[in-house]
């Protein structure tokens, strides 16, 4: 049974998905805590109502960015995680921080990487006049929104579209596709290649293009 640490800055929905999935599918996994760097994330208390164990670490509350990723660290290995998912958490890592969880940390960003790294992803692929867009899960190492890819979700970009209207869209994509990277991870479906590159053991597609259904949900 993979141990998983989830971190979270505010809503959490792909926390969400991912605890859905694991507990739906019957992974040979299970979420055992939640943790935010903002002590009033909603996603904590979605945690909470579920019975996971939750913590905030306010970073407001540490002198800098080393301290503050010693105490996370601190409470992340209280709960011997296998693999922690940043989703949706808004801090930069240290590399130390990066180095200690180095290849059981997963990130998910919402554009296709390597373009649009950084903040205003969707706001940057519109006035670039991209025609999709999408969202990536990968390993993160120390440089910025890089590392190893594990999936990506291609979307379009429909006329009229706004950064809401798209990220909208992304957001659903990002759904199916976090779930499916961490379930990879958890039945040791990844292999680092020499080449640098991830893949699949069983050759999976890596890569999801969505369904008409999940378009604009
Ligand atoms: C997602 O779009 C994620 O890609 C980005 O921040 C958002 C978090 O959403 N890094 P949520 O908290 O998972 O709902």
């Amino acid at each position: 049974m993979k141990r998983i640490v989830i971190l979270i800055s505010g809503r959490g929905s792909n926390m969400e998905a991912i605890h859905r999935a694991c507990a739906e599918e019957g992974w040979p996994a299970a979420v055992v805590a939640v943790l935010s760097n903002q002590p009033t994330a909603s996603g904590l208390a979605w945690a909470a109502e579920r019975g996971i164990a939750t913590a905030s670490i306010d970073h407001r509350a540490h002198a800098d960015r080393a301290a503050f990723d010693a105490a996370l660290a601190a409470e992340i290995d209280r709960h011997q995680p296998d693999l922690v998912v940043l989703a949706g958490f808004m801090r930069i890592l240290t590399p130390d921080f990066v180095a200690r969880y180095a290849g059981r940390l997963l990130n998910i960003h919402p554009s296709l990487l390597p373009a649009f790294s950084g903040l205003r992803t969707h706001e940057r692929a519109l006035q670039t006049g991209c025609k999709v867009a999408g969202a990536t899960v990968h390993f993160v190492t120390a440089e910025l929104d890089y590392g190893p890819i594990v999936l990506q979700a291609v979307v379009p970009v429909l006329a009229g579209d706004t950064a809401d209207t798209l990220s909208a869209r992304v957001l659903v994509s990002e759904h199916q596709i976090y779930p499916l990277a961490v379930r990879w991870f958890v039945e040791d479906r990844l292999v680092l290649g020499s080449d640098g590159v991830m893949r699949h053991t069983g050759n999976a597609p890596q890569w999801l293009f969505p369904t008409p259904d999940s378009r604009d949900t």
